[in-house]
C-alpha cells in the first residue's frame, strides 16, 4: 500500500509522515472484489509499522495486526469506549448503553445483559428460532432460487429478535430502516433522527413492561436487579436499542458472508451436507475467517504505543476484519479449515465489551445451516458479476442471489 496522501495534508504534530496511509475504513482498497482481502492490505505493513495513520474520516490511527487490536480492546484505561465511531463527531450522537461506558461503571449494565442473555436463556429459544428458519426456507426451497439477502438474511435475525423481545412482527420494515440508517446512513434521515425514532418506538414497550414479570427478553433485561438496583427508564431505552442495533445487523451481514463462501466452495458444502463435520465447528471456523465489525476507541492520555506518540483525544480503529486473514494470529489464516486444531478469533471482540450476544449469534447460525442443508444441500451464486461489498461499522455483502 503506498502513501498517496497529498502534500497539502496538514498532519497533526504527533504523526510522522512515514506512518501516513490514505486508507478509508468505509471503502478499503479493493473492496469491490473482496471485503476481507481489502482489509488485509493493512497486514502488508506488518513488520515495518504496527500502527499507521490515515487522514480519512477526520484522521485516525489504524493497527496493522490483530495482536494490537486485542490490546486496544482490552486496555480501557488507555483506549476508552466513550467514542466508538469514526469520525469522532458521530460518537457524540451515539450515547447508547453499555457500548459507550468504560469499566467500572460498565459492569452494572453488562451484568444485567449477561443475565438475560446467558446460554440457558438463549438455548430456551431454540425451538422458536428453528421454526422461523424453517418457515423462511420452505417459502422458497421449491423455487430453485432465491434472493438470499432479501428473502432470508434481512428477515431472519430481525424476526427472531422481535419474537424474543415480544415486539410486533409488522414493525420489521420500519425498525430495520432506522437500524440501517444508524449503521450505513444513505442520507435519507439524520443519525440523530433515526436514533430518536428508535427510542420513541421502544419507549411505550419499556413503559408497559417495567416492573412486571414478563419472560420475554425485553422484560427480563429491564427488570433484572443487579447490584441492588434496576435500570432507570432512560437506561432501559438506551440498553434495549443498543441490543436491537447490535443484534440484528451483525447477524444479517454475517449470514451474507457465510452463504457466499459456501456457495463458492463445493468441498466445504459437501463436508456439511455429508455430515463429515459438526455444524457447530463449521460455524466457529466461518466466524473466525469472516469477522466484520470495525469499532474504535478514543485515546485517553498522551502515551507511547508501539513506538508511536498518541495524543489524548486521538481516535484509533479496531478493525476485526483483518484478523481473519492475519497469519500472525492463525496459521494459514485465509484457509477455511473446519477441523482446525487451534483457532484464535476476535470476531466477537475482546475484553469488557466482548459481545454478549455471541451465544445467540452462534445458535442462529447453527440452526440456519442445519435447516438449510437439510433442504438445499447444493447451491451456487446466481451471478458472480453482481457480487459487491460495503464497509461500515459492520461489513456487508451487498446482495446475494442463489440458485440450486
Ligand atoms: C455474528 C454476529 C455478531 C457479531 C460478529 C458481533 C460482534 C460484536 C463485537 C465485535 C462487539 C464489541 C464492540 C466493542 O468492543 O465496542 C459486540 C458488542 C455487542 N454485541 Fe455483538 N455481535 C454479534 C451478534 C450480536 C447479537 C445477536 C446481539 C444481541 C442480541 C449482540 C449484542 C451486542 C451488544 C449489546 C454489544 C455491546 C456490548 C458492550 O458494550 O458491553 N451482538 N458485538
Amino acid at each position: 500500500m503506498s502513501a498517496t496522501v497529498s502534500s497539502e495534508t496538514v498532519l497533526p504534530s504527533n504523526v510522522p509522515a512515514a506512518l501516513v496511509r490514505d486508507f478509508n475504513i468505509y471503502g478499503p482498497p479493493g473492496i469491490d472484489d473482496d471485503f476481507h482481502r481489502a482489509w488485509a492490505t493493512l497486514l502488508e505493513e506488518n513488520d515495518a509499522h504496527p500502527l499507521v495513520w490515515t487522514p480519512e474520516n477526520g484522521g485516525h490511527w489504524l493497527p496493522t495486526r490483530t495482536a494490537i487490536i486485542e490490546e486496544i480492546l482490552t486496555d480501557y484505561s488507555r483506549f476508552s469506549s466513550r467514542s466508538i465511531i469514526i469520525p469522532k463527531a458521530h460518537s457524540a450522537d451515539h450515547g447508547l448503553l453499555p457500548t459507550t461506558i468504560d469499566p467500572p461503571e460498565h459492569h452494572f449494565y453488562r451484568k444485567t445483559l449477561n443475565q438475560s442473555m446467558a446460554p440457558a436463556s438463549v438455548n430456551a429459544m431454540s425451538d422458536d428460532i428453528r421454526s422461523i428458519v424453517v418457515s423462511l426456507i420452505e417459502g422458497f426451497a421449491d423455487k430453485g432460487r432465491c434472493n438470499f439477502t432479501k428473502d432470508f438474511a434481512d428477515i431472519l435475525p430481525i424476526r427472531i429478535f422481535l419474537s424474543m423481545m415480544a415486539l410486533p412482527e409488522d414493525d420489521i420494515p420500519i425498525t430495520k430502516y432506522w437500524t440501517d440508517q444508524l449503521i450505513r446512513p444513505d442520507g435519507s434521515i439524520s443519525f440523530a433522527d433515526a436514533l430518536q425514532n428508535l427510542k420513541d418506538y421502544i419507549a411505550p414497550f419499556v413503559d408497559d413492561r417495567m416492573g412486571k414479570q414478563g419472560t420475554d427478553l425485553l422484560s427480563r433485561m429491564i427488570n433484572t436487579e443487579t447490584n441492588g438496583r434496576r435500570l432507570t427508564r432512560d437506561e432501559a431505552i438506551k440498553l434495549s436499542i443498543q441490543v436491537f442495533i447490535a443484534g440484528v445487523d451483525t447477524v444479517v451481514n454475517l449470514l451474507g458472508f457465510v452463504f457466499l463462501f459456501l456457495a463458492r466452495s463445493e468441498s466445504h458444502r459437501q463436508q456439511i451436507a455429508r455430515g463429515d463435520v459438526a455444524v457447530a465447528d463449521a460455524v466457529e471456523e466461518i466466524l473466525r475467517r469472516f469477522p466484520l465489525v470495525t469499532v474504535a476507541r478514543e485515546v485517553t492520555a498522551d502515551i507511547e504505543f508501539h513506538g508511536v506518540s498518541l495524543k489524548a483525544g486521538d481516535m484509533i480503529a479496531a478493525p476485526t476484519p483483518l484478523a481473519g486473514m492475519d497469519n500472525s494470529f492463525n496459521h494459514d489464516a485465509a484457509t477455511v479449515s473446519f477441523d482446525r486444531q487451534q483457532r484464535n478469533s476476535v470476531t466477537f471482540g475482546k475484553g469488557a465489551h466482548t459481545c454478549p450476544g455471541k451465544n445467540l449469534a452462534r445458535l442462529e447460525l447453527r440452526i440456519a445451516l442445519e435447516e438449510w442443508f437439510k433442504r438445499i444441500p447444493d447451491f451456487h451464486v446466481e451471478d458472480e458479476s453482481a457480487i459487491g461489498f460495503s464497509s461500515g461499522i459492520v461489513g456487508v455483502v451487498n446482495e446475494l442471489k442463489l440458485t440450486w
